[in-house]
C-alpha cells in the first residue's frame, strides 16, 4: 500500500517546495500511512512512532474504532454549522464535563484556538467584575499556540518579534518561581495562563506549591486559573488531566491534540462562574464540535478516561523512563517527565539526532534546542521501548559535532 517510485517521491517533495508556504521544517520522507505504532512512508520504510504528530494520536494511527467512527458519522451526517443542535456535540460536551471540573465547554478547532477563546472568556470575566481588569499573566518557557492573542502568552522572542505589536496587557514571570508570580498577579488580573507541564518548552512539570499558590493568589484577586492542557492533558501524563497530579482545579482548561483523534478539535472547559458571562454572541466557529470530530473525540475520551489505559500510560511512563535513564552517555545530562510525556536533556542541538532517528526507524520531537521530546502513542507496549532504547544506545554517542 502506498508504495511510490523514487521519482514519484520527488515529485511531492518538488511540489510541496515550490507550493506550500515554508513555514515548516520537513523530515526527509514523504508518508504514505500509519498502523498502530508505525508510520510508513512511501518507499515503505517502516518508523515507530514517538511523537504521535505532537501528541496527537493518542490512539495509535488507523485505530478501527476511530475509522468506523469517521465512517459512520459521515454517512449520517457531516456538519451542519452550530446553528442547529446536533447529538454528537451535546454528548461529548456531557461526557467531558463528567468526567472533569468543568460545567460548561466551548468547542473550537486548534490548541490556539482554544487559548484565543479563553482570552476572550477572561477579559469579558474581567471587565464585568472592574473596569481595567484586564492583565493577563503567563509564564517563561510556555507556549500556547500561534495566533496574535496565544503568541502574546508565548514568552519566545525568535516567535513574537517578527509580529508585534501583538496583544497588548501581557505580563510574564518565570516558570515554578513562586514570588515572581505573586508579585504580578493583583488586582488588575483577569487570568493567569499556565501549563501544569510545559511541553515545547522542555518538558518541565510546574511543583505543587507553584500551582497551589497560583490558584490562592487567583482566588484572592478573582482572577481565573487557566490550565493549558492542550499537551500534557487527556491521558498523557497517567492522570485523564494533568491537574488531577497537583490536587487543585482551575477555572478553564484548554484542551486540543489528542481530543480529536488526529481530526482538529480544540475545547475550553469551564466552571459555571465563567460560563454565566458569556452571550449569545460573544464567541463562536463555523466548523467547531462538528459531528464527525465530535463523535471521535467521544471515542478518544472513553479510551483514554479508562482506568486500565491510565495504569498502561504508567506503567509504559516508568518502564521508559527507567530504561533510559540506564542509557549511559556524557551526552545525556537528565531524563525526566510524567506518564508518557518524557524529555531527554542532551548537552548539545537534538536536531542531529533526530535526523539519525530517521535513518533508525524512529521519529522523536524535540523541545527547544537541546531536548528530545517522546510523546508516543498512549498504546505504545514494552517491545516498542526496547526498540527505541536500542535505537538510542545506538545513535547517541555516534551523532552529532563531538
Ligand atoms: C501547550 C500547548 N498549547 C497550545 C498549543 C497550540 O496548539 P495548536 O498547534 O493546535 O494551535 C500547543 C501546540 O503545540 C501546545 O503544546
Amino acid at each position: 500500500m502506498g508504495i511510490a517510485t523514487l521519482s514519484e517521491e520527488l515529485d511531492i517533495k518538488n511540489k510541496d517546495a515550490e507550493h506550500v508556504l515554508g513555514t515548516y521544517a520537513r523530515a526527509p520522507f514523504v508518508l504514505s500511512h500509519g498502523a498502530g505504532m508505525t508510520l510508513y512512508d512511501t518507499e515503505g520504510r517502516g518508523y515507530l512512532d514517538f511523537g504521535a504528530g505532537i501528541a496527537v494520536n493518542a490512539l495509535g494511527h488507523a485505530d478501527p474504532e476511530i475509522v468506523a467512527a469517521i465512517r459512520t458519522q459521515a454517512e449520517t451526517l457531516i456538519h451542519a454549522c452550530n446553528l442547529y443542535h446536533t447529538a454528537p456535540q451535546a454528548e461529548l460536551a456531557a461526557e467531558l464535563c463528567a468526567l472533569s471540573f468543568a460545567d460548561k465547554v466551548y468547542f473550537c478547532n486548534s490548541g490556539a484556538e482554544a487559548n484565543e477563546a479563553a482570552i476572550k472568556f477572561a477579559r469579558k470575566v474581567g471587565r464585568g467584575a472592574q473596569p481595567g481588569k484586564t492583565q493577563i499573566v503567563a509564564f517563561n518557557g510556555g507556549f500556547h499556540g500561534r495566533t496574535i492573542g496565544s503568541l502574546a502568552l508565548t514568552a519566545r522572542e525568535k516567535y513574537q518579534a517578527p509580529f508585534r505589536p501583538l496583544m497588548p496587557d501581557v505580563a510574564f514571570a518565570p516558570f515554578n518561581d513562586i514570588e515572581a508570580a505573586e508579585k504580578l498577579i493583583g488586582p488588575e488580573t483577569c487570568a493567569v495562563f499556565v501549563e501544569p507541564i510545559q511541553g515545547e518548552g522542555g518538558i518541565n512539570a510546574a511543583s505543587p506549591e507553584f500551582l497551589t499558590s497560583l490558584r490562592d493568589r487567583c482566588d484572592r484577586f478573582g482572577a481565573l486559573l487557566v490550565f493549558d492542557e492542550i499537551q500534557c492533558g487527556l491521558g498523557r501524563t497517567g492522570k485523564l488531566w494533568a491537574y488531577e497530579h497537583f490536587g487543585i482545579e482551575p477555572d478553564v482548561m484548554t484542551l486540543a491534540k489528542a481530543l480529536g483523534g488526529g481530526l482538529p478539535m480544540g475545547a475550553v472547559l469551564m466552571t459555571q462562574r465563567v460560563a454565566d458571562v458569556i452571550e449569545v454572541g460573544d464567541h463562536g466557529s463555523t466548523f467547531a464540535g462538528g459531528p464527525i470530530v465530535s463523535q471521535v473525540a467521544r471515542v478518544v475520551l472513553r479510551r483514554v478516561s479508562d482506568p486500565d489505559m491510565l495504569a498502561h500510560v504508567n506503567a509504559m511512563g516508568e518502564l521508559l523512563i527507567r530504561r533510559l535513564a540506564e542509557i549511559s552517555s556524557p551526552r545525556i545530562r537528565a531524563v525526566r517527565g510524567v506518564g508518557l510525556m518524557i524529555g531527554i536533556e542532551m548537552n548539545r542541538e537534538v536536531r542531529p539526532f533526530i535526523e539519525a532517528g530517521y535513518q533508525n526507524g524512529v521519529i522523536l520531537l524535540n523541545a527547544g534546542p537541546n531536548v528530545l521530546r517522546l510523546l508516543p502513542p498512549l498504546i505504545v507496549g514494552e517491545r516498542e521501548i526496547e526498540q527505541l532504547v536500542g535505537i538510542l544506545n545506538r545513535i547517541v554517542d555516534f551523532t552529532g559535532n563531538s
